[in-house]
């Protein structure tokens, strides 16, 4: 355990900000969606008043689902900043923008107000300035959970860049493809992060990353862990070293850039079912303004909460829920640097405690975790501060549900369960916390601004119920200010990816159930996307990485289901080297570097939970893997493998089935 240090904001400002689009009552939410469906563009409208705009937009949509094209709020000029900062200056410039809790408990917390964010913001706006950024440049932004994260990319933002956060658990080869795809040509990392008992060198990866490349011109460092590092003359230099130049130099405080609405405002790269991962691009505008109106609602943020979300921002969620939307309305954002069980597994209801936590956002995967080490860690917290839990990035099964309900809650806490996605932005499918009902394991009632239908495999709506639900793939018909707008550098990529299996729909990759309320439960995705902990992997991503590795003939991967991580990896491996076969032929050191090789080409989060070696994969006489038949082993699944007779080699099945781990 660890000493208790107290937190006191007596002499900072409590929050002066209404929300004159929170709903308040089941009605209000009937009546805000039936609007928001059937005149969206006054719907929105209304909302959008109530930020800062440089210039109003003369336009607020325009879109097809076909090339696909969606703008909102067209000619109007703005920058997310003033939204986020300055326009909270006047009456909350002592309220606490983000309060920071660090990996060891025993170092101090940090509590940053809007004013003083707003000053550190500036500064680093001209410290990227000072080094060649420029509007509508690429920086890529690789930090661990320090307040110079959100900085960074705040900072960003004020002069127009278009940032591209990369978690800090992928690899350098990983960066490396990012670089070059987002053509960066200015990078932000620290020497280090801390995680848990961890020291990651951050800088180092950076290095690696770097070999070969050809696009990138600045790197700048920010001091976290003090680790050695090597700092390259002309193109690396220290953080701290450029804001002090910046203070000398008595520049005066930033202006920031005007931007259109639909200008990019974020590259996030993420997984999907075929090849390398997407850059999915964000505008300004909507992507602002989609992100307030579902912090505000979800959560039923109220001035003064203290919002904690545990995403990492590498994240979609962590740039929304810990950015974004919170800043926007002016709220208190609790950013956690560690991790839920380090250095023990009360670490959360500490955090909760100590800063009086009142709305808690996170995993099911965490909640599982957490629940494995029983009621010890929860029980001498008094956790009286929660109002309202959340969960996203997965589906939460009902177990998970009711611990998280039962013993963090203590049954008087709303949880929201949010369906959403990197692509949509924002929370889609949610109940509103107090406001519309909840139902373990249920996502329940879109958004307003989300027209939610489920289709049969050739588009076609489903009619019919089956088992008293109807069942389908998840598409959403019309767009919401936070659509994505492109793929950096392929719209085509874009379009074929998400409006193109079923005409004139936007497809999530998620399978779903219905019930006669319009209630939505995710059953999770229908493609070849695995969810390993809430994080999104591509089958075929874990594939290419593992048959990188020399003696790999041919690999399949499956997801299975797994206690804690919610999906856990399944490899087929043909593997015809002989190097490293141990005498035992069990094949550990073979699968040792085979981990080593999916760890160095993408990270250690896709490294495979289990690998089987296989002499053969079960294909179809035309060549395509019968991914069925793998899924079903994996399972645990020896009889009812379907159909086999129109695989090519029959025989291979028993064999997998009989080397089943
Ligand atoms: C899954 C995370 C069930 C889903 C915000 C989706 C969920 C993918 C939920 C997106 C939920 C997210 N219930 N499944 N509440 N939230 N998912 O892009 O499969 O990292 O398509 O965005 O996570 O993952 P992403």
């Amino acid at each position: 355990m660890f000493k208790k240090c107290k937190f006191g904001i007596s002499n900072l400002q409590p929050l002066h900000m209404n929300y004159p689009y929170q709903i308040k009552s089941l009605e209000q939410y009937h009546a805000a969606y039936k609007k928001s469906i059937d005149t969206p563009e006054l719907f929105w409208n209304e909302i959008a008043e109530t930020f800062i705009w440089q210039k109003k937009w003369d336009k607020t949509l325009d879109w097809n689902f076909k090339d696909p094209k969606v703008e909102w709020f067209k000619g109007g000029k703005l920058n997310i900043t003033e939204n986020c900062l300055d326009r909270h200056l006047e009456k909350n410039g002592n309220t606490p923008a983000i309060i920071w809790e660090p990996n060891d408990p025993l170092e101090h917390h940090r509590i940053i107000t809007y004013k003083q964010l707003h000053l550190k913001v500036c500064q680093f706006a001209q410290v990227l300035i000072n080094n060649g950024v420029q509007k509508g440049d690429r920086v890529c932004v690789y930090m661990g959970m320090i307040p110079e994260l959100a900085i960074a990319i705040l900072a960003c933002a004020r002069i127009g860049a278009i940032h591209s956060v990369i978690f800090g658990g992928f690899s350098a080869q990983s960066i490396s493809d990012r670089l070059e795809d987002a053509k960066a040509e200015f990078i932000i990392t620290c020497d280090g992060a801390y995680r848990g008992a961890k020291d990651i060198p951050l800088k180092a990866v950076i290095d690696d990353a770097l070999i070969g490349n050809k696009t990138v011109k600045k790197v700048i460092v920010c001091t976290r862990t003090r680790t050695a590092v090597s700092m390259i003359k002309g193109r690396d230099v220290w953080w701290e070293d450029e804001i002090k130049k910046v203070e000398s130099q008595g520049l005066e405080l930033v202006t920031a850039v005007s931007m259109d609405a639909e200008d990019p405002l974020f590259i996030l790269y993420t997984s999907g079912s075929t090849g390398k991962p997407k850059g999915v691009v964000h505008s300004t505008a909507g992507y602002m303004v989609y992100t307030n109106y579902t912090f505000v609602n979800v959560f039923q943020y109220q001035p003064n909460d203290i919002f904690f979300c545990t995403a990492d921002i590498g994240w979609i969620t962590g740039h929304s829920y810990i950015v974004y939307g919170p800043l926007s309305a002016g709220g208190t954002s609790l950013m956690f640097e560690g991790i839920p069980t380090f250095p023990d597994a009360g670490r959360f209801w500490d955090i909760i405690d100590k800063f009086k936590v009142n709305i808690l956002y996170t995993a099911p995967t965490a909640i599982r975790s957490l629940m494995g080490f029983g009621l010890g860690p929860v029980k001498d917290h008094d956790l009286s501060s929660l109002k309202v839990l959340g969960t996203v990035g997965e589906p939460i099964n009902e177990e998970a549900w009711h611990w998280y309900d039962e013993n963090i809650g203590k049954k008087k806490c709303p949880i929201v369960d949010t369906w959403w996605q990197t692509e949509t932005g924002g929370v889609m499918i949610s109940n509103m916390a107090g406001i519309t009902p909840g139902k373990p394991g249920w996502a329940t009632y879109p958004m307003p601004g989300v027209k939610a239908i489920l289709v049969d495999d050739k588009g076609n709506e489903i009619t019919e119920k089956e088992d008293g639900l109807y069942r389908g793939n998840l598409c959403i018909t019309q767009p919401w200010p936070a659509t994505l707008r492109t793929t950096y550098g392929d719209h085509e990529r874009c379009r074929t990816n998400y409006f193109a299996t079923y005409e004139n729909l936007y497809f999530t990759g998620d399978g779903a159930l219905k019930n006669e309320d319009g209630q939505f439960r995710i059953t999770g995705r229908v493609d070849d996307v695995l969810n390993v902990s809430g994080h999104r992997i591509g089958t075929a991503e874990v594939e290419n990485a593992i048959n990188m590795h020399a003696g790999v003939v041919e690999s399949a991967v499956v997801g299975y289901p797994h206690d804690i991580k919610g999906q856990g990896i399944y490899a087929y491996v043909i593997y015809t080297g002989s190097h490293g076969q141990d005498t035992h032929g069990t094949g550990d050191m073979v699968r040792k570097d085979i981990l080593q090789t999916v760890t160095r080409i993408i990270g250690p989060i896709a490294k495979p939970d289990k690998i089987q070696f296989v002499s053969g994969l079960p294909k179809t006489r035309s060549g395509k893997i019968m991914r069925r038949i793998l899924r079903k082993v994996a399972e645990g699944e020896t009889s009812n493998l379907g159909d086999t007779s129109t695989l090519l080699d029959p025989g291979v099945v028993d064999e997998i089935v009989k080397g089943m781990l």
